[in-house]
């Protein structure tokens, strides 16, 4: 299982599913549980690997860039950067498109559909989480607005001359540092509202 890191997933998430199986035929789950757990895990697990990116794209790979000769950056624009881009794209869909359907089973959102009747909730934890996704959701306008049609700049993906290239990766650069402005705030804000009142 360790001899790709294909596999290696693979086995983790076997891993994840035995465990919960093993806990719901120990202890028992409702419908409504379980479907609000699915999608906490799926944006959980996203979450992470989508600020994991960004953290990488800020501290690892925009530092590589600017270090490296033309020929060393030249390998990064192809090997590197497009999967990290298409990794960080993929991911911040599937976190907003969890976050959003994960609005029901937790009440922020027609709770008296959901439950029949109106929920109660601090006004505090629907302010947290309702500003936390609207950070969030920057975030995802600013990967799909700015940061992945000036990226196409920059590989060659689009025609352009070398000053618009230039100008094209400080976008870049500026939005995934916008990116990592909020992905904290987002992040410790989203985990206040499940947790902290
Ligand atoms: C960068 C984007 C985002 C990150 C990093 C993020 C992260 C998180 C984390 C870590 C939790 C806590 C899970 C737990 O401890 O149980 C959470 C919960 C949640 N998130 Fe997000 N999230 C993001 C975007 C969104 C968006 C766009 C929405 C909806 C529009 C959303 C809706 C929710 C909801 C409803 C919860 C459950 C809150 C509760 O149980 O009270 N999230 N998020």
């Amino acid at each position: 299982m360790l001899s790709s890191a294909r596999n290696a997933l693979v086995a983790g998430i076997a891993l994840s599913i035995a465990a919960v199986l093993a806990a719901i035929v120990a202890s028992g789950t409702d419908w409504l549980g379980f479907t609000s757990f699915v999608l906490r895990a799926i944006h959980v697990v996203s979450a992470i690997i989508w600020v994991g990116m960004i953290w990488f794209v800020n501290f690892v790979q925009h530092p590589a860039v600017v270090g490296a000769d033309d020929a060393g950056r030249g390998t990064l624009f192809r090997l590197v950067v497009p999967k990290v881009a298409t990794i960080f794209r993929h991911t911040s869909h599937l976190v907003i498109l969890s976050g959003v359907l994960l609005l029901l089973p937790t009440g922020y959102l027609l709770s008296s559909w959901m439950y029949g009747a109106p929920f109660y909730m601090p006004l505090a934890k629907v302010l947290l989480l309702w500003g936390a996704a609207a950070g969030a959701v920057a975030m995802w306008a600013f990967v799909h607005m700015m940061i992945w049609p000036n990226l196409q700049i920059v590989l060659g993906e689009k025609p352009s001359n070398a000053e618009a290239k230039a100008a094209a990766r400080a976008k870049v650069a500026l939005y995934a540092r916008a990116n990592l402005l909020l992905a904290i705030p987002v992040t410790v804000l989203m985990v206040a509202a499940a947790h902290l009142l």
